[in-house]
């Protein structure tokens, strides 16, 4: 049996679907010849590691165990005052060290996956160390692929080594797809996507001709959006996710190269105004704009989308006119899409499509990328 070993940064929603998701199918696993060996789960303030990591992982109980305090909303730092079992928890800037030490002992030994499914730019650290060390990486979080030229070639720098297909599109094989694209020579001409489930809902909505305001609205009562819908509206997360495509067709760029257009307007921003006032009084305003973008566009026969284009030098994201009649433009919902086109791909682009988000699906997509690397582990 096949024997990975895995750390795990974060256990909030997804983290903990996936801890689920590794226990309940051990023995699915098990008849694929491998076995995952979870030797540390961390969240924001600290880390719960087995007594020997050499011997065992964390057993099956205690990580229900930390599914459910996590979901209660409480801190990791109780598994410690309950001091049982064979395991130990460590605070703050120990349980950073710990990681390392772990990493140290690991990565080129047995081999370590480390699973970044928190939500921080902090552990961008922790992973340099770790692919220092000879560890594996899989990522849920964008922040450490959004970050610095430096950070990201050092990420990359062994492909075999990372996954991150949850970065976009959760757990639609967006960058697998995209790789093999890329490892068969066939050149990516341009990326166009809808990558936002919350934009992709309002835009589908806005165009039967409802009120962004009352859009907006309904889809913070259905859980759609972020606590601050302004969190999806500044296109700031579509904006992550093109980068990571456009860095993986080798484009240099950072962040700041990409024209990102904000569904709000500056004065309306966190900080000067409120959730509440934003959602009463301010979005109110941009009804009428929006309004006559929509009708322009069914005068033309398309309907607007909230995309990221890439195309050549060129990184966007912001609402655009697409054709009714195309993949983009059939689109309802909060289901995501991205068409590709490429040498191979032209006249017809190559499209995947599917639900964009959710802990489910974004965890199963996590677990997949670990498997993926099983070759790499004794
Ligand atoms: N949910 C989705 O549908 C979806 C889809 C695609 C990608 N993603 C990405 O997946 C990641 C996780 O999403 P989520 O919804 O599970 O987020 P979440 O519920 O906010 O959970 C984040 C977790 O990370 C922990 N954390 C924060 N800083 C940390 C640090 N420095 N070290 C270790 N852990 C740390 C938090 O700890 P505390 O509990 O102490 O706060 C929390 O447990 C995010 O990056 C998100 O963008 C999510
Ligand atoms: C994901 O998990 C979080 C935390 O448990 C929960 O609040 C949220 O509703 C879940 N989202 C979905 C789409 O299941
Ligand atoms: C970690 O913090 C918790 C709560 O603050 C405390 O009960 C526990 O003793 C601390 N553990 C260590 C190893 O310092």
């Amino acid at each position: 049996m096949k024997k990975i070993s895995v750390i795990l940064m974060g256990c909030g929603g997804v983290g903990r679907q996936l801890l689920q998701h590794i226990v309940s199918f051990r023995s699915l696993h098990a008849k694929m010849g491998v076995h995952l060996r979870v030797v540390g789960v961390s969240d924001s303030k600290s880390l719960a590691v087995p007594v020997d990591v050499l011997k065992e992982g964390l057993d099956d109980d205690l990580l229900s165990e930390v599914c459910s305090i996590k979901s209660a909303g409480s801190a990791l730092t109780t598994l410690g005052a309950l001091g049982k079992g064979e395991y130990r928890v460590f605070n703050g800037s120990e349980s950073i060290r710990e990681t390392e030490e772990i990493a140290q002992l690991l990565g080129k030994s047995t081999g370590l996956v480390v699973v970044d499914c928190s939500a921080s730019s902090e552990t961008v650290e922790i992973l340099m160390k770790a692919v220092d060390l000879g560890c594996c990486v899989v990522l849920a979080n964008k922040k450490p692929l959004t970050s610095t030229l430096e950070h990201y070639d050092k990420l990359v720098l062994d492909p075999r080594r990372i996954r991150h297909e949850s970065t976009v599109g959760a757990g639609l094989p967006v960058i697998a797809s995209m790789n093999r694209i890329i490892s068969s020579g066939d050149p990516v001409h341009s990326i166009v996507g809808s990558l936002s489930g919350t934009l992709g809902y309002v835009m589908s909505e806005l165009e039967d001709g409802r009120p962004l305001s009352q859009v907006v609205r309904a889809a913070k009562t259905l859980g759609y959006t972020e606590p601050d819908p302004r969190d999806d509206l500044s296109g700031m997360d579509v904006a992550r996710k093109a980068l990571i495509l456009a860095r993986l067709l080798g484009k240099r760029i950072v962040m700041d190269s990409i024209k990102i257009e904000s569904l709000y307007p500056e004065e309306m921003r966190p900080g000067v105004m409120t959730v509440d006032d934003f959602l009463q009084n301010g979005i109110a305003k941009l009804d009428q704009n929006i309004e006559e973008r929509v009708k322009r566009a069914s005068s033309n026969g398309c309907v607007l989308r909230y995309v990221c284009m890439i195309e050549g030098s060129s990184v966007q994201v912001g609402i655009r006119e697409v054709p009714k009649d195309s993949p983009l433009g059939r689109l309802r919902g909060s289901d995501n899409i991205v068409e590709i086109r490429s040498r191979c791909y032209k006249e017809q682009p190559l499209v995947i499509q599917g639900a964009g988000a959710g802990n489910d699906t974004t965890a199963a997509g996590v677990l997949a990328d670990i498997i993926d690397m099983q070759d790499l582990f004794p």
